[in-house]
């Protein structure tokens, strides 16, 4: 049967990269024989430019169309002075709240052989191997008030970290399922020492681990977690934590993974359609120079294979070639530390390509 995906490039290296994602799923198909139909929707800053608005209602319905969403990543300094319906990022808040993706699964993995320009010592990154469970249409990024105001006619601002129990119950429950199919231990980080909203979390995910006898629960104040993730990275299994922490987090831990442009996302809702982003955003810095690194972007393809299809198989086959091309050494700018040792974009995408093509000849 044919497999419908929306394909949302973006802004800056959004674009690039998910051009390499449909590359290799373009070679998944030939070769394990899938029929994949790409239908191309416009997000962000490209939206807004075109169509007045981050998220058009085309896209909406394209992605409720389709089996599931491939995102490349949104903003840049064009739109930053925008007010804030007007800016890229909410088309992403938007997508997410409106196809209700709640749970955001960051997998954290350490590569050895990008241990050489990895600023952690080789016995450091041994056996790290971790999924942060980040919680993705509540909290401090969704909650009523957010606005600037006045007190007593003193300028002030007000942002609302809002959950309802529900909400905090779906994420955990996502957390201890996921754990149960892993080394059965979940870390869930807050700041119930100070805030009513962490007391609230830790206290549904006691009655969520009660469930779970399986499953070994223990709750880590936000601060000490982002400092033991540095410490002593392979102590976690799973990190089940509110929007912006996990936001916070995952880009922390992204250095275990070498580079922000190895990390893959799957987001995922109850209703069986999910998108998939890879962590980092749309590096103006680097944008149009062909200096991005596509394995985020291509292993959040991987993990659409995995969790949308169930393609078990064909995931595996594109985190292989992964591996490969990254231990023939070939590596992107972000990867090495060699100034001039690098391959472009488009050269490390099809070196992916040939990578899943020399596995398929020997299977
Ligand atoms: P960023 O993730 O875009 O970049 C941070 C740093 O990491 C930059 O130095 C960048 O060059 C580097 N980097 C990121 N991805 C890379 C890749 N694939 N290969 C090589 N290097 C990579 O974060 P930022 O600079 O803080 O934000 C830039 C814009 O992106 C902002 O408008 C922000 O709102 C947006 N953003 C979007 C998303 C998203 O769409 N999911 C995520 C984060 C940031
Ligand atoms: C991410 C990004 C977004 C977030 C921004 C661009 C709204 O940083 O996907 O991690 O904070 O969720
Ligand atoms: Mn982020």
């Amino acid at each position: 049967m044919v497999k419908k995906i929306a394909i949302l490039p973006g802004d800056g290296i959004g674009r690039e990269v998910v051009e390499g994602a449909v590359e290799i799923l373009k070679t998944i198909g030939h070769y394990y024989r899938h029929e994949f139909d790409f239908q191309y929707g416009l997000i962000g800053g490209e939206a807004i430019d075109q169509c007045g608005t981050p998220l058009p209602d085309e896209t909406l319905e394209l992605c409720k169309q389709s089996d599931a969403v491939l995102l490349g990543a949104v903003g840049g300094p064009k739109w930053d002075q925008n007010p804030a319906h007007l800016r890229p990022e909410k088309g992403l808040l938007n997508i997410r709240k409106q196809l209700d993706l709640f749970a955001n699964l960051r997998p954290i993995q350490a590569h050895p052989t990008l241990q050489d320009t990895s600023p952690f010592k080789g016995e450091h990154l041994e056996g790290v191997d971790f999924l942060i469970v980040r919680e993705l249409t509540g909290g401090l990024y969704f909650g009523k008030p957010s606005e600037r105001t006045n007190q007593n006619g003193e300028e002030a601002v007000v942002d609302t970290l809002f959950y309802k129990r529900k909400d905090i119950e779906r994420i955990l429950e996502t957390a201890f399922e996921l754990a149960r199919k892993r080394r059965k231990k979940v870390t869930s980080v807050d700041k119930a020492n100070v805030l009513e909203s962490s007391k609230l979390w830790r206290e549904v995910a006691e009655e969520v681990a009660y469930r779970y006898p399986d499953v070994e629960l223990e709750h880590m104040l936000v601060d000490n977690a982002a400092m033991q993730i540095i410490h002593k990275p392979n102590q976690f299994d799973v990190i089940v934590t509110e929007n912006m922490f996990g936001d916070i987090l995952s880009d922390e831990a992204a250095m275990l993974s070498g580079s922000l442009g190895m990390l893959p996302s799957a987001s995922l809702s109850a209703n069986g359609l999910h998108l998939y982003e890879p962590v980092h955003g749309s590096a103006p810095d680097i944008a149009g120079q062909g200096l991005a690194n596509p394995i985020a972007m291509i292993l959040s393809a991987a993990m659409m294979l995995r969790y949308s299809f169930h393609l078990m198989e064909e995931a595996g086959a594109i985190e292989k070639a992964v591996k490969h091309v990254l231990e023939s050494g070939k590596r992107t700018k972000d990867l090495t530390n060699h100034p001039n040792q690098y391959v472009p974009t488009k050269q490390m995408i099809e070196e992916i390509k040939e990578a899943l093509a020399d596995d398929f000849a020997i299977l």
